[in-house]
């Protein structure tokens, strides 16, 4: 399986910024053939997005949806037109969504129905909020994938990309959790979403102060199929450095 290393910007980089970043990324990328990289920017970045990243192999995406069809929900955005608009995928999830917009899993789960529905990919992100120990985490975040994921028919696992995030490992100020408690708990989401056929599995990708330093030993951990990164992104060639890094130790 293809290494997968993205980033979502999270509310950072204006469209003119966006443009910016991708004057510089994607030359850079296109020295980077054995890795699947996609990067989901704001929404209002997204147009700048495609017209920056068309003929590339770098897809993109969103950080959010709306569980919703249509109508009367001022200030969201549809699954359907972000389809339209041509995102491969649709964040769903993240922590800050769950804690600052009080996100439950059932509104997760809605919202991942309408990403597939439109035919889009989901990137769902899944982690324990305190550090527990291994098994207490693997055991919460199983029970969250259990909620989110109750709708999706086996054949359509593979469409999910599950990033493991413990949240405490997220933001300025953190570092990234251990790589071989990494590689357990995404054994562990693997052996649980390992329904249906080898086309059909989940990637599962880490998240939480991913940088150069840190990507070859997480990348080295069995079960560790990629990385999704946060503001060690922000700056392109940083990000292409992540994107270039090889398991090792
Ligand atoms: P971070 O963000 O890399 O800035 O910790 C990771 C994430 O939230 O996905």
């Amino acid at each position: 399986m293809r290494r997968m290393i993205g980033t979502s910007w999270k509310m950072n980089l204006t469209p003119s910024e966006a443009a910016d970043w991708f004057a510089v990324f994607v030359p850079l990328a296109a020295g980077l053939s054995d890795v699947d990289l996609f990067v989901l920017p704001s929404f209002p970045a997204l147009s700048v997005a495609r017209d920056r990243l068309a003929g590339t192999a770098v897809a993109w995406g969103a950080q959010d949806v709306s569980p919703y069809a249509s109508g009367e929900h001022t200030g969201d955005v549809s699954a359907a037109m972000l389809a339209d608009l041509g995102c491969r995928y649709v964040e769903v999830g993240h922590s800050e969504r769950r804690r600052e917009h009080a996100e439950t899993t059932g509104l997760i789960s809605s919202k991942i129905q309408a990403v597939l529905r439109a035919g889009m990919d989901v990137i769902l992100c899944t982690g324990e909020i305190e550090p527990a120990p291994v098994q207490a985490a693997i055991g919460q975040v199983i029970a969250d994938l259990d909620a989110c994921l109750a709708d999706v028919p086996a054949d359509q696992l593979g469409r999910v990309v599950v990033a493991y995030e413990p949240v405490w490992a997220i933001g300025p100020g953190r570092r990234p959790a251990d790589p071989q408690r990494v590689g357990r708990v995404h054994r562990a989401i693997a052996g649980r979403l390992g329904r249906g056929s080898d086309s059909a599995r989940s990637r599962v990708v880490y998240g939480g102060s991913v940088d150069a330093a840190s990507a070859p030993r997480l990348l080295a951990e069995p079960g560790v199929d990629g990385l999704f990164v946060g503001r060690n992104a922000l700056d392109p060639r940083a990000f292409a450095l992540i994107a270039s890094a090889q398991p090792g130790r």
